[in-house]
Formats: structure tokens, C-alpha cells, sequence
């Protein structure tokens, strides 16, 4: 029997987004029906909206989840009813070349539900990121769920679900921030918090942040920056070189999606260090640096998607890190919402003010 709940829909580009009544079929083969907790409200989910992920309206948003899992179809082994999961939007297939080559976290063929969520007319929804989280349950494929320790409380566990995992993954998976290490940090957003946050519980001996704003500086150092640096007001190079006896960071973290600032992070990191983007570019953004340099420094050139994260792997222990109070996921949790107000929440995010406001169901 297919169920009927309340979702949050972006029904056509640029409009507002609305609550509309979504029917959830039951879990087919490899499925799972789950009931939503908390949902944070991701960038990504403006994007849709925006219509500049694609042209697949309309969008069910939200993908930062935590929950608990209502059903699950044939075949499933991974989780049962009663399990408390953080959804995720990379569920590694295991048969393609690189989960073939030992190197799941890259999987080539990730999955989602096989079954449609509609409108109550029957159009077909496009959940976000294959997820589709701001409604009371949402339909996934089983391998999106994670199960962790229910002690976290939803609403900091289902941050891991993307920003805050793409940023401690890109610092302890893709960077590989070692303990003493040195690493600056462009953009301090969620993401960019976040791989402060990781940079940290990996050992970093120095962690200077990069902003425009002096706000989200001293936000940064309640998470571990040591230094900040506003590249407003001064060369954030030089400022970063002065910090590190002039050489330069190990690990320069890109988390806004700029030419400029990829070039800052390019220069302010020392010989053979690396350089991680993981903020997202737009189609149109170009750039340029001198050949010789990207040959010269030596190091490595990375892109981070999803912080290069193997949810079974990487959820749980951050879970354990976070009961322990070693992980602070709290500190990314601005304000909790109800379901009707995503959309206030997305112009508080353009205003700049939060770095997540989280939907708690
Ligand atoms: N790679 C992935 O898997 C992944 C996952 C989630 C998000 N992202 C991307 O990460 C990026 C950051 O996301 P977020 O949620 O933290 O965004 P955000 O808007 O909350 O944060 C961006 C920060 O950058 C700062 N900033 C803007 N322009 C700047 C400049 N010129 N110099 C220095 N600082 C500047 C802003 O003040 C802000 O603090 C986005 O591009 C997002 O799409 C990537
Ligand atoms: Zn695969
Ligand atoms: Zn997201």
C-alpha cells in the first residue's frame, strides 16, 4: 500500500518552493522506505530550485538526512525496521571498475530507489541528490542508508549526510591532513567549517581560515582555526606564508568554487604540498596559472567530491567521535525549522547568517 505525506516541492525554476502532498510507494527490491527526522538545508537544495542542477522539475529537496527506517523491500540485508540511519547520496554499487579496483569511495554506478515518488496527480519527482528528505518519509535504495548509533540526536547526525562530510572528508580523505601538519582553509561556510573541523581531529598543528567576512572567522576558530585571515583586507598569500615561516601551508582547502580563490590556495601552499577543491565551479569559470608552476611546486592537484567518503566506513566512526565530544557537529547547527519553512531558510542562507538550518520532522 502506498502512503501519502507532506514534502517540500520546487515545482518550476526560481519559484518559491511549496508544501504538497507526496505518495511513497512500498519498498520494492533493494528499497527502503524511511521516516525522516531532521533534514539540513544544503546549498545544493537552492540550486535545484534555481534550475541549475538540471531541468528535472519537479524536485522533492532535502538530503541532509537522519531517520529511521520504516520498511525495506526484497532482498535487503544491509538495515531492517527499527534501524536508525544517516542517508546518503553515494551508495556504492560494488561491480563497477572502481569498487572493482578496491577503491569503492569512487564508485562509477552509485544507486537510488528504482521506483518513482509522485504528486498526488502522478507526476513523477525528482528527488534531490537521490534523496528527497524535507517530507515525513522518503523512498531510497537501501544501500543509501548507513546505520549509526542512535544516541546522535537527528538533527547533527544528518549533517553528515553531505556538507559536513565533504568538508572533514576533504581534509582527512582527500587532503590526508596528518598529525603537525599545516593547512589553510579558503571560504568558511558549512563546508569549509567542517574541514576545519577535520583538519583538527586529524592533527593539524596550524589551521588558518580564509574569509571575507570577519563573522565566519570567529565562527572558524570555535572550530579549531588557529589563525584567520580576512582576504579583503589583506593578501591572503603572503599573510599565510608570514604565518608559516614563509613556506606556505601542506594542504590548501578550496571550499567556495572561485578562480581567485583556487589561485590563492594554489600559491599559499608550500613545495609538494596539496591543493583539494572542493567547492563547486560554475560551467563557465575558467583558469589560468603558468604551466612551469604546477610543475615546479611539485605536490598534488585534488578534487574532493563528497569528501571522498565511504559512508559505511566514514558515518560511524564520526558518529563515535561525535558521542565522545571529539567531533563538534553541533556547532554546524544554526537553527532547527519546521518543514514550512525551507524557504525562509534559503534566504537567511543568501543573507549569510546560518551555517545550516536544519529541518526537524
Ligand atoms: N565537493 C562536494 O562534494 C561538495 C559538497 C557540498 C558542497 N560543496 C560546495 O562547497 C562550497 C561551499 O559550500 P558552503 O555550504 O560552505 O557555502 P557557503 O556559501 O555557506 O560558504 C562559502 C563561504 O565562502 C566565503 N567567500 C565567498 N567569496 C569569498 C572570497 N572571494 N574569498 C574568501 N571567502 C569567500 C563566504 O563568506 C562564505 O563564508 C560550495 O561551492 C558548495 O557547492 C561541495
Ligand atoms: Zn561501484
Ligand atoms: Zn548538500
Amino acid at each position: 500500500m502506498s502512503q501519502e505525506v507532506r514534502g517540500i516541492v520546487a515545482m518550476a525554476k526560481g519559484e518559491p518552493v511549496s508544501m504538497q502532498t507526496i505518495i511513497i510507494p512500498d519498498p520494492g527490491p533493494g528499497e527502503a522506505v524511511v521516516k525522516v527526522q531532521a533534514c539540513g538545508v544544503c546549498h545544493t537544495d537552492l540550486h535545484y530550485r534555481e534550475g541549475g542542477i538540471n531541468d528535472e522539475f519537479p524536485f522533492l529537496l532535502g538530503h541532509e538526512a537522519a531517520g529511521i527506517v520504516e520498511s525495506v523491500g526484497e532482498g535487503v540485508t544491509q538495515v531492517a525496521p527499527g534501524d536508525y540511519v544517516i542517508l546518503n547520496w553515494r551508495a556504492v554499487c560494488g561491480e563497477c571498475r572502481s569498487c572493482l579496483k578496491g577503491k569503492p569511495q569512487y564508485c562509477f554506478d552509485t544507486h537510488n530507489a528504482t521506483q518513482k515518488m509522485t504528486l498526488a496527480d502522478g507526476t513523477e519527482l525528482s528527488p534531490a541528490l537521490g534523496i528527497g528528505a524535507f517530507c515525513d518519509k522518503t523512498l531510497v535504495a537501501a544501500g543509501q542508508c548507513t546505520k549509526v548509533d542512535p544516541a546522535a540526536k537527528p538533527e547533527a547526525a544528518g549533517l553528515l549526510g553531505c556538507g559536513v562530510m565533504a568538508g572533514i572528508g576533504a581534509a582527512i580523505n582527500t587532503g590526508e591532513v596528518g598529525r603537525g601538519d599545516t593547512v589553510a582553509v579558503f571560504g568558511c561556510g558549512g563546508v569549509g567549517n567542517a574541514a576545519i573541523e577535520g583538519s583538527r581531529i586529524a592533527g593539524a598543528a596550524k589551521i588558518i581560515a580564509v574569509d571575507i567576512d570577519d563573522a565566519k572567522l570567529e565562527l572558524a576558530k570555535t572550530f579549531g582555526a588557529t589563525h584567520t585571515v580576512n582576504s579583503s583586507k589583506v593578501d591572503p598569500v603572503e599573510t599565510i606564508r608570514g604565518f608559516t615561516d614563509g613556506n606556505g601551508v601542506d594542504v590548501a582547502i578550496e571550499a567556495i568554487g572561485l578562480p581567485q580563490t583556487y589561485e590563492q590556495a594554489f600559491y599559499a601552499r608550500d613545495l609538494a604540498g596539496t591543493v583539494v577543491l572542493v567547492g563547486v565551479p560554475n560551467p563557465e569559470m575558467k583558469i589560468e596559472l603558468p604551466y612551469i608552476e604546477m610543475f615546479g611546486r611539485g605536490g598534488a592537484l585534488k578534487s574532493s567530491w563528497y569528501g571522498d567518503c565511504l559512508p559505511s566506513r566514514d558515518f560511524p566512526m564520526l558518529i563515535d567521535l561525535y558521542l565522545q565530544g571529539r567531533l563538534n557537529l553541533d556547532g554546524f547547527v544554526s537553527e532547527t525549522i519546521e518543514l514550512d519553512q525551507v524557504e525562509e531558510a534559503f534566504h537567511k542562507m543568501e543573507g549569510g547568517g546560518v551555517l545550516r538550518s536544519v529541518v526537524v520532522l
